[in-house]
């Protein structure tokens, strides 16, 4: 074993030129593992708590090296259940969930050095998850609306889920469809349509809830794919005004004429009810999905699981704050039967952590925006690495 020695933190920016956190693990022989923490714009009322990446700085400094200095970087359970105990607030507001989840990604880095196997292979480990029969499906954000666009769009992702047995086909895909649904905005609605959103989805103005489906459409059969994807939304709905009547009938017409696929967050994040509903209608065999609902928090799941308001679970670790929380989260929806969508935050740094854990916890999906802009292709580029690389 080589215990660590000490954690340094510094503050770096996001994809929106907004301060988050890095955090720096050394060991005792010297080595160094950094990781640093995205930030979401829309955030669930319910999500672990952030500070300001100053006091993420302090907390990581001055609280939480002294205290995990000599302890083991392989044992992640054992340090998370000390980083939890250290902060001992519900949302880890003291400490705050963004130091703490610094601390433990670049935790599971040093502890998977170690053993000297990939991040991904640990974290399957640790999780003890079984091999899946494939890799996760893509999640592709091509069209951008809601809080992450200053468009006439109100629901915030519109997605394109290539079907593929390999990531590298699916990123193929995902990559045509994007860049002909670029040509195809731009001759319908001038250059500026291209212009693209905090997630490096297109951001046009459109006329209504269904046109940017015709437009995927329209582009997937232009690439050769149509046959190829489906569709999927993340209305995040918390951030909308709308009646749950009004907006059941405009999923219901998605479903109709586009065959929506996924659905995500269809209402807001207290209407567990709403979600039933939709999930029980006979006519909708669209997986719905808990984003804000849920905010990968067991108490949340458990309750959605009660009132059977999801099939289908966003996973995001820094809705929770720790590595080891994230992954009990991912075997709690495993065992209920849901499926498993990891995913990044909207504000990003250039940390690959979530393409290593979807791919070693087996998820289904792996939501990372579109294959453009730096901190997304991070993502997507380690996701090849991993499949090329280093499977088996
Ligand atoms: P956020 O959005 O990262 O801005 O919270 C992502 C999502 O709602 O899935
Ligand atoms: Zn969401």
């Amino acid at each position: 074993m080589i215990p660590i020695s000490k954690i340094k933190a510094r503050a770096i920016l996001d994809s929106r030129g907004e301060w988050t956190i890095e955090a720096l693990v050394t060991l005792s022989d010297g080595s160094t593992f950094p990781a640093s923490v995205p930030q979401g714009k829309s955030i669930g009322s319910y999500e672990a708590h952030n500070v300001s990446a100053a006091r993420a700085r302090r907390a990581i400094e001055r609280i939480i090296s002294p205290r995990l200095k000599g302890e083991n970087p392989c044992n992640q359970k054992a340090i998370d259940g000390i980083l939890i105990s250290l902060d001992g607030t519900p949302q880890k507001s003291r400490l705050g969930a963004n130091a703490i989840l610094a601390v433990s990604i670049a935790v599971a880095r040093a502890g998977a050095a170690y053993l000297d196997i990939p991040l991904w292979k640990h974290l399957r480990t640790i999780g003890r998850f079984r091999t899946p029969h494939a890799p996760p499906r893509l999640y592709i954000n091509v069209i951008n609306g809601g809080l992450h666009a200053g468009n006439s769009i109100r629901f915030q992702e519109y997605l394109v889920i290539p079907r593929a047995k390999t990531i590298v086909r699916s990123i193929e895909i995902g990559c045509a469809v994007y860049r002909a649904l670029g040509d195809y905005v731009e001759k319908q609605k001038g250059a500026s349509a291209r212009n693209i959103g905090d997630e490096g989805g297109y951001a046009p103005n459109f006329t209504d809830d269904l046109e940017p489906f015709r437009a995927i459409r329209a582009a997937a059969r232009a690439a050769g794919f149509s046959q190829k994807i489906d569709l999927g939304l993340d209305a995040a709905a918390s951030n909308i005004e709308a009646s749950e009547k009004s907006l059941h009938a405009v999923y219901r017409k998605m479903i109709g004429k586009y065959g929506l696929w996924y659905l995500e967050d269809p209402f807001g994040e207290n209407e567990w009810e709403a979600f039933a509903a939709l999930a029980k209608d006979q006519r909708v065999k669209t997986r719905i999905a808990g984003d804000d609902l849920t905010v990968t928090n067991i108490k949340r799941m458990m309750e959605a699981k009660l009132k059977n308001s999801i099939n289908a679970v966003i996973i995001k670790p820094n809705q929770i704050g720790t590595v080891t929380e994230a992954i009990r989260a991912v075997r709690f929806a495993k065992k209920a039967g849901w499926l498993v969508v990891a995913s990044h935050r909207s504000g990003e740094t250039n940390d690959d952590f979530i393409a290593d854990f979807a791919y070693g916890a087996g998820a289904d999906g792996i939501k990372l925006g579109a294959p453009a802009r730096g901190e997304r292709t991070a993502k997507y580029n380690r996701l090849l690495e991993i499949e090329r690389f280093e499977k088996k």
